[in-house]
């Protein structure tokens, strides 16, 4: 846990959250900066000996601090947007490194990117494809591409999550890999540059990359054996995180081992990686506040200050965080569903949870909240984002300042 009591008092690195609550108020974001460099070494030294790419998948916070601080690292960016290009590209990730997935790039969005000249689009329809040729040519220049490969790998996972498996809208299916290959390999302006899966978020065990990869090899000889030659392979996202106790992911050593018990016969090919969560979602907390208890005569509330509109993830997919006291009693367990203030009855971040019972004013840190937590933020309810803050060691640095109301309508015309 990124957390821990000091005494009864929570701290994130060598600072007491109490003090940062005070001051900067809550819904309050927190990253330690440690965890982050941490986290992406364990990438990177995973996959030592190997060329590898680590492409941050900057969905899953896409701060402009953070993203700077990974680019410092070496990191690059999966992105799925025009808009994350231009954070990557603000925060200093080298076009080079930058990797584009997504089923719906519109056109717009694919010239932005070749003018950037950006390593590769993860191409995931065959239209696709011939609007990037249309685009490059316009262009005069040629497009990098892979196609993002479903290989029909069943994981364990929430079924949102899922990607990789038949029926999904992402990829194309692996039946029609090798012919689309062979008609992108005679279009102009394409060159082919890679193969990319992504199976799967949150997935806590190595093996369905392993099955994955054992698909999509057999895919890259056959492409080889015909002329197309594959540069990079993509292997998606990353690992899962613990956020229970019984959750225990698999290590970034050990997917290496299990991809490259396929792909080590490749001498000359690169492995891009694509993590999100793994990156950043241990490495993050969201703090709030409780704003009153009641009772409903069977039930346990308490109402905080923190939404689905910060952290949707218990609403969407039924997500377990834990949450624990910012500031450690001796009071009784109770059971009780933790709410936010929002008007829908899936506005919770734990349902019939067992907690020291708490009392108005007090503050709750909830844990592995910095994957798809304000990335997935909205203002429903005219209710405003909170602040972010990266500590290190001692030191608090603001990295997104709180909303303020007049932020509600500054865009709108009056
Ligand atoms: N690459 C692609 C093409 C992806 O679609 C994703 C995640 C990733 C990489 C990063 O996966 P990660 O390393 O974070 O597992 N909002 C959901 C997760 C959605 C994941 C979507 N794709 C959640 O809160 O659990």
């Amino acid at each position: 846990m990124l957390t821990k009591y000091k005494g009864s008092e929570l701290f994130v690195e060598n600072i007491s959250i109490t003090k940062l609550v005070k001051k900067y108020n809550t819904p309050l974001y927190i990253y330690s900066q440690t965890k982050i460099e941490d986290n992406f070494k364990a990438y990177k030294d995973g996959f030592k000996g190997i060329s590898n790419i680590v492409c941050y998948a900057m969905k899953a916070n896409s701060n402009h601090t953070i993203l700077k601080l990974l680019s410092k690292l070496g990191c690059g960016a999966d992105i799925v947007s025009g808009g994350e290009l231009y954070r990557a590209l603000k925060a200093g990730i080298k076009p080079q490194k930058i990797v584009y997935s997504g089923v719906g790039k519109t056109s717009k969005e694919i010239e932005y990117a070749l003018k950037s000249n950006i390593l590769m689009f993860n191409v995931e329809s065959f239209e696709e494809l011939e609007q990037i040729n249309k685009i490059a040519g316009k262009l005069k220049i040629k497009a990098k591409i892979s196609f993002r490969v479903n290989p029909d790998v069943d994981v364990h996972t929430h079924k949102y999550i899922t990607t990789g498996k038949k029926g999904n809208k992402f990829g194309i299916p692996y039946e029609d890999a090798f012919d689309f290959y062979i008609k992108a390999s005679k279009m102009k302006n394409i060159e082919i540059a890679g193969i990319d899966s992504h199976i799967g978020s949150q997935l806590l065990e190595v093996k369905p990359y392993n099955i994955a990869a054992l698909r999509i090899s057999k895919l890259i000889d056959k492409l080889e054996e015909s002329g197309i030659k594959i540069k990079y392979i993509d292997i998606g996202g990353g690992l899962g995180i613990k956020y229970t106790s019984s959750d225990k992911p698999q290590t970034p050593e050990q997917l290496k081992k299990a991809v490259m018990s396929i792909y080590s016969k490749y001498k000359d090919k690169t492995i891009i990686i694509e993590p999100g969560r793994s990156i950043i979602g241990d490495a993050g907390i969201l703090t709030g506040q409780v704003i009153y208890k009641k009772n409903s005569g069977t039930k346990n509330f308490i109402i905080t200050d923190i939404a689905m509109t910060d952290l949707i993830r218990p609403a969407l997919y039924e997500a377990y965080h834990e949450i624990l006291p910012v500031k450690k009693t001796n009071k009784k367990q109770i059971i009780a569903d933790i709410v936010g203030p929002v008007c829908e009855s899936s506005d919770f971040i734990a349902k019939d949870r067992k907690i020291s019972s708490l009392e108005r004013n007090d503050f709750i840190s909830v844990e592995c909240a910095g994957a798809y937590g304000i990335s997935m933020a909205s203002q429903y309810n005219s209710r405003l984002i909170g602040a972010e803050l990266l500590v290190k060691g001692s030191k608090v640095k603001v990295i997104r300042k709180a909303d303020k109301k007049e932020d509600l309508i500054s865009k709108e015309v009056k």
